[in-house]
């Protein structure tokens, strides 16, 4: 057990990705904060949002998703970018900041694609297809209406976009000091929107079945592994929801998600991040194994973070006992950014009562400094 924390839980207990050491198994899940300058540079306010998690116990946070390329790739309006220096160099206090406090910051890096709904470079958006998107743009996040109908990406602009990732990758890496990677392929961006049927409709080699609409994720992987060397963390994101369809399910089902998780293994992944709403209950309808678990089932030689609705400890032991690695807290990490110190004191945990898609300049200075 972990003596620092005093508290007989696998959850407390330390692991190990690489050539990193945690001290337990509790991270923070990416949330966008659109709170950057308008140039993507993250500022001191979000520095003190991100520290505040590693002081309270989180032994790994997973940032807010972050832009990749000056193309089509951001997302959100005040989002946060590593396209250059500048940005990069922006990164590096809070990297410092939560290393201090003996925590571990990942960078998420993600495309947008048919998503995107606040570029100030490029009003078009692209994705696999011209499909437009379901739903409707997120009003938390400046949007407003239906998504734009995108422009289908070509060869060359893929091909961008891989390039897009790499850098970001290496600088996220060599200049922002970022302990690992994570590849956004989940909840409706660009990566996903070439794995998901619905918006990707392309006869060429990034269309076809569930393997080969994953084949823009795995490339994404190669270039990022080239770009960061063989001993960083890296990672993939991977949900079935999404946020402008969030009840969409892989319809291939269990056998798809086998292979999937054994292309994910064959990969330069290190970790897979799978997320679900619920994340204990059964992936598929009729089924009884839960995404967790078949990652672990295809996927033996992956370390799995697993997300949704695990603020409470029991459910987060049952993920665990399903074979995840570390357990990753949105909400629950926003509203109390000391789950792990609170949890481990059996203290009462602060109610949901959160505007969670807020900027970080609304969360009070007095919640701030926490
Ligand atoms: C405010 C907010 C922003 C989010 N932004 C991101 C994001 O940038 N990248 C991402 O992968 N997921 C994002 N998510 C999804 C969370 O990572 C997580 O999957 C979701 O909150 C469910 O986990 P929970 O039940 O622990 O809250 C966001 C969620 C919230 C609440």
């Amino acid at each position: 057990m972990n003596a620092p924390f005093g508290i007989a839980s696998p959850a407390f207990t330390g692991t190990r990705l690489k050539g990193l050491d945690f001290a337990n198994r509790l991270s923070v899940a990416p949330m966008t904060r659109i709170s950057a300058t308008a140039a993507g540079a993250p500022g001191e306010r979000m520095q003190h949002y991100y520290q505040r998690f590693a002081r309270g116990g989180f032994s790994l946070i997973t940032t807010e998703g972050i832009y990749t390329d000056k193309a089509y790739s951001q997302t959100y309006k005040d989002q946060p970018g590593l396209t250059d220096r500048e940005q990069a160099l922006a990164w590096r206090p809070i990297v410092e900041a939560v290393h201090a406090e003996g925590g571990r910051i990942f960078a998420q890096l993600m495309h947008g694609g048919a998503l995107a709904q606040g570029n100030p470079h490029r009003p078009e958006t692209v994705g696999p297809s011209a499909v437009r998107p379901k739903g409707s743009q997120l009003t938390g996040y400046h949007g407003d209406g239906p998504y734009a109908l995108p422009r289908e990406i070509s060869d060359a602009e893929i091909a961008e976009a891989i390039e897009g990732f790499a850098c970001a990758a290496r600088l996220a890496i060599e200049v922002a000091g970022f302990d690992g990677i994570e590849i956004h392929g989940a909840n409706g961006y660009l990566l996903d929107q070439f794995f998901t049927d619905f918006s990707n409709r392309r006869a060429d080699r990034w269309g076809g079945d569930i393997v080969e609409r994953l084949g823009l994720s795995l490339e994404v992987l190669k270039a990022v592994r080239v770009a960061i060397g063989p001993d960083v963390p890296l990672g993939l994101r991977l949900s079935q929801s999404k946020v402008n369809d969030f009840r969409h399910k892989w319809a291939e089902r269990e056998q798809g998600a086998a292979r999937v998780f054994e292309a994910l293994a064959e990969s330069p992944a290190d970790f897979v991040h799978v997320t679900e709403f619920e994340a204990w209950k059964p992936a598929f309808e009729g089924g009884d194994a839960s995404l967790v678990s078949l990652a672990r089932r295809h996927a033996p030689r992956l370390f799995i973070i697993a997300n949704g609705s695990l603020h409470d400890l029991d459910r987060a032991e049952e993920v665990m006992e399903a074979g995840a690695d570390m357990i990753a807290l949105g909400r629950g990490a926003l509203v109390n950014p000391d789950w792990p110190q609170l949890t481990a004191k059996r203290t009462a945990l602060r109610p949901f009562d959160l505007p969670f898609l807020a900027p970080i300049s609304d969360i009070k200075d007095s919640e701030l400094a926490l």
